[in-house]
C-alpha cells in the first residue's frame, strides 16, 4: 500500500466508523454488530499507528484515550455557566410560574427535562469539529478537559450537517449506575478509597490526567443547550433539543413539551413516582424551562439565577440501617461533629457506611442511641444524615451517645462557648484543626494548589513538615520526594502548584485564612474596598461594618483575628514568600454615568445585552434587572418587555438605542 491510499483508507475508515457511532448511540439503529466495528477500528488503528501524519483529529481511535498530559488549559467561557434557582414542592413551582407570568402578562409553556446528576460542560465545535470541552469550573472560567471529553462515546467528535463555524454544545456528564458500581468495585480491590456517589466519580474521572484511564470509566453526556448564531436555531427549547438530537448528540430522555404549569407539577409527581425509580442514571430533580428562548431575555435573571428556568429538586432517597457506633471529627474551626459509624446500606445508588449527626442538640432530639435502627438520608450532600429513629426495633441493649470531654485528636479538654451548641477543641496546635485549615487553604477557591490533598496533607503532618500556612512555602524538593509514593517528578509538581499559588488575588488569599464566618463573597468584599490587607488590618469594627453585604458579626471577626498576634505574625511570613496582599487596580476612564442606575429591555440592534452592560458599567453606571423608582433610565429597544411598562407607570425616564450610541461616539477610543 502507497501513502495516498494509505491516507484515504484512513480517510474512509475514520468516516465510516463515526457514522457506525451515530446509527448506534443517536438513531439505535445500527447497521453492523460490535464485532465488525471493532475490526474496522482494528484497521483503523494499525494504519494510523504506521502513518500517524494521516490521523484525523477527530479520529474514532482518540476514544480509548490519547496520551497523558500535564495539566489543563484554564479557559474563560463565551457566556458564564449559570446554575438554577431550586423548587422543593410544588407551591414554588406555582410561584415560579406566577412570576414568569407577572412579568410577561401571558401564560406559557415549557420544557420538562430530568435534571441529570453529573457535572456542567460545554463543548466548543469549530467548522464541525471537537476543538475543545470545558469544565464549569467557577462558571466563569474551567479547564479544557478535551482529552477525557473525546473518550466519551456518545459525544460527537465532528458534526456532519452544516453548522455555524463556531458551534457551543453544553450538557452534564455523568457515569450510569451500573459503569459507577463496577468503578467503586475495582477500587475495593485495590484497596483503594470508593467514590461517595456518582457524581463525585464523575467529577474526579474528567478531570483524570490520563485518558486512558477515562476512557476506561465509560462516562456519558447529556446535552440541554447550544450557543451560537441564533439565526441558525428555532425559537422553542424543545425544538433546540431536537436539532441537538439530529446533529449527533444526546438530551436528557424523558424530555417534555408542556402547555401550563399544572402539566408541569403532573409530570414531575409522575416522574418521580414512575419513571425515576427505574432509570440506569442518576437523576436529581426535574429542570423545568420555558419554551419560548426569546422570552428568556425578556425574562431576565434575577442577583443570582435566570428566571426562565427553576430546578424542581426530588425528595432524597431514605433507607433504613443500625448504628454501628458513634466516633467524633474535628473540623477546622475546631468544632467537633459526631458521626454515626453503620452498617453498610444501599442509598440513591451508593453504599452508606457513616451518616452525620451533626451536634448533640441533634442526638437529644433524635434521642438516637448505639445500637438503634435509623432513617439515613441523601440530599445533596457527600456525607448523608441520620434523620429518624425507628424505635419500635429498640431491643434496650442500645448505649446512650457521651459527647467527648477530650478532643478525640489532640486529647485537650474540650470547651462550649455560651450560647452555642457546639463543642469545641480550641487548642491552636491541634493537629487535626491544623490539618483542616491547610486542607481549605490549599482548596480550589482558595489557592488552589492542586495535588495537595488530604493524604499528602497527612504524610506532611507526620514528618512535621507543616506548622502553619508558611510552611507550605517552605517545603523543600526532597522533603517531599522522600515521602510514601512520592517521587521526584511528583515534588516537582507540586512545588510548581505552591508557587503558582502566589499569583492567587488578595481576595483568595483573605479568603484562604480561614477567618472565621469569612466566605467567598466577604473576603471579595473586604479586597475590593480596602485594598490591601495593612488598610483592612488598620480598619475599625465600624469602618468595616459599613460595607454593604458586610455585617456587624464578620467586622467583629476580622477585628478578633488581626488582634491575635500569632495571626499578624503569619501574614508577615506570607508576605515574605510573596503571596498576595494587595488588589490589583484597573485603571479607570472617565466615568460620565457615575451614580445612575439603567436598566436594559427589548432587543438592541448594535450591542448584546452583556456589550451594553459592559459598557455602561465602564462609563460608572450601575445596571439592574429590575426597574423601580430608583432606577434614572431604562434603555428601550425593540419589542420591549414589562419592564418599559413599568418604567412608565413610575415616570421614569425612557431613552432609545442612540443614547448608547451617542456615548460610543464619545467615548470608542478612550475604553
Ligand atoms: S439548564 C440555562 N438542564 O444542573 C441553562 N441544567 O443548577 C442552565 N443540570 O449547572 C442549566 N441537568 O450543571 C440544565 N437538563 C438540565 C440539567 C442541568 C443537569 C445541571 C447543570 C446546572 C445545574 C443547575
Amino acid at each position: 500500500m502507497d501513502r495516498e491510499e494509505a491516507k484515504r483508507e484512513i480517510e474512509k475508515l475514520t468516516e465510516e466508523l463515526l457514522r457506525h457511532n451515530y446509527l448506534y448511540f443517536v438513531k439505535n439503529q445500527p447497521e453492523i454488530s460490535d464485532y465488525e466495528y471493532d475490526m474496522l477500528l482494528r484497521r483503523l488503528k494499525e494504519l494510523e499507528e504506521r502513518y500517524p501524519e494521516f490521523k484525523l483529529p477527530y479520529s474514532p481511535t482518540s476514544r480509548v484515550g490519547g496520551q497523558p498530559v500535564e495539566g489543563f488549559e484554564t479557559v474563560k467561557h463565551s457566556i458564564p455557566m449559570i446554575s438554577l434557582d431550586n423548587a422543593y414542592n410544588e407551591g414554588e413551582l406555582l410561584n415560579f410560574n406566577e412570576r414568569v407570568e407577572k412579568i410577561l402578562g401571558y401564560s406559557v409553556e415549557y420544557t420538562a427535562e430530568p435534571k441529570i446528576d453529573g457535572i456542567g460542560l460545554a463543548l466548543i465545535y469549530k467548522n464541525g469539529i471537537l476543538t475543545s470541552a470545558i469544565t464549569r469550573g467557577d462558571g466563569i472560567q474551567g479547564d479544557n478537559v478535551i482529552e477525557n471529553a473525546k473518550t466519551i462515546t456518545n459525544i460527537p467528535l465532528k458534526i456532519y450537517d452544516n453548522v455555524p463555524e463556531t458551534f457551543e454544545v453544553r450538557g452534564e456528564v455523568f457515569l450510569p449506575f451500573e459503569t459507577f458500581r463496577q468503578i467503586n468495585k475495582e477500587k475495593e480491590e485495590n484497596g483503594e478509597e470508593v467514590f461517595a456517589n456518582p457524581r463525585n466519580a464523575v467529577a474526579g474521572t474528567i478531570r483524570l490526567k490520563d485518558p486512558k484511564i477515562a476512557a476506561k470509566r465509560k462516562m456519558k453526556m447529556y446535552c440541554y443547550q447550544v450557543i451560537t448564531e441564533e439565526t441558525f436555531l428555532p425559537d422553542s427549547h424543545f425544538e433546540r433539543l431536537k436539532l441537538l438530537n439530529k446533529l449527533g448528540f444526546s438530551t436528557p430522555p424523558h424530555t417534555l413539551k408542556l402547555k401550563n404549569i399544572k402539566e408541569v407539577i403532573e409530570y414531575c409527581k409522575r416522574f418521580e413516582e414512575a419513571i425515576k425509580p427505574a432509570l440506569t442514571f442518576p437523576v436529581d430533580g426535574m429542570v423545568i424551562k420555558v419554551d419560548n428562548v426569546k422570552l428568556w431575555d425578556v425574562l431576565g435573571t434575577t442577583a443570582k439565577f435566570p428566571r426562565y428556568a427553576i430546578a424542581f429538586k426530588f425528595k432524597p432517597e431514605q433507607a433504613t440501617t443500625k448504628v454501628l457506633d458513634v466516633t467524633f471529627q474535628v473540623g477546622r474551626t475546631g468544632i467537633i461533629t459526631p458521626v454515626a459509624e453503620l452498617e453498610p446500606v444501599k442509598l440513591a445508588g451508593t453504599t452508606v457506611k457513616r451518616a452525620t449527626l451533626h451536634n448533640f442538640d441533634e442526638i437529644k432530639r433524635l434521642d438516637v442511641r448505639i445500637g438503634d435502627t435509623v432513617f439515613v438520608e441523601k440530599a445533596g450532600e457527600i456525607i448523608p444524615k441520620v434523620v429518624k429513629v425507628a424505635v419500635s426495633k429498640r431491643s434496650g441493649k442500645e448505649k446512650a451517645i457521651e459527647p467527648p470531654k477530650n478532643c478525640p485528636v489532640c486529647g485537650e479538654p474540650v470547651v462550649q462557648f455560651e450560647g452555642e451548641v457546639a463543642i469545641r477543641c480550641i487548642n491552636p496546635s491541634c493537629p487535626a484543626i491544623l490539618k483542616n485549615s491547610i486542607l481549605h487553604f490549599v482548596s480550589r477557591d482558595a489557592m488552589d494548589i492542586r495535588g495537595m490533598g488530604e493524604s499528602l496533607v497527612d504524610r506532611l503532618m507526620e514528618k512535621n513538615l507543616l506548622k502553619d500556612f508558611s510552611s507550605i512555602y517552605e517545603l523543600k524538593k526532597e522533603q517531599i520526594a522522600s515521602l510514601e509514593r512520592m517521587g521526584e517528578k511528583s515534588a516537582e509538581n507540586l512545588l510548581k502548584e505552591i508557587e503558582k499559588s502566589k499569583q492567587k488575588p488578595f481576595h483568595n488569599v483573605l479568603y484562604a485564612l480561614g477567618i472565621r464566618y469569612v466566605g467567598q463573597k466577604a473576603a471579595k468584599l473586604l479586597a475590593t474596598h480596602f485594598k490591601s490587607i495593612d488598610n483592612l488590618i488598620n480598619a475599625s469594627v465600624e469602618q468595616i461594618a459599613e460595607i454593604e453585604g458586610i455585617g456587624e458579626k464578620i467586622a467583629e471577626s476580622v477585628k478578633k483575628y488581626f488582634s491575635l498576634k500569632h495571626n499578624l505574625e503569619l501574614i508577615e511570613k506570607l508576605k515574605k514568600h510573596g503571596l498576595q496582599f494587595k488588589t490589583e487596580e484597573k485603571e479607570k476612564g472617565e466615568q460620565p454615568l457615575k451614580g445612575l442606575t439603567f436598566v436594559l429591555t427589548g432587543e438592541l440592534e448594535n450591542f448584546t445585552r452583556k456589550e451594553a452592560t459592559e459598557f455602561l458599567e465602564s462609563l460608572g453606571a450601575k445596571v439592574s434587572s429590575s426597574v423601580s423608582k430608583k432606577t434614572s433610565y431604562v434603555i428601550v429597544g425593540k419589542n420591549p418587555g414589562s419592564k418599559f411598562r413599568k418604567a412608565v407607570k413610575l415616570g421614569v425616564k425612557t431613552v432609545d438605542e442612540q443614547f448608547l450610541l451617542n456615548f460610543v461616539e464619545k467615548y470608542k477610543n478612550k475604553r
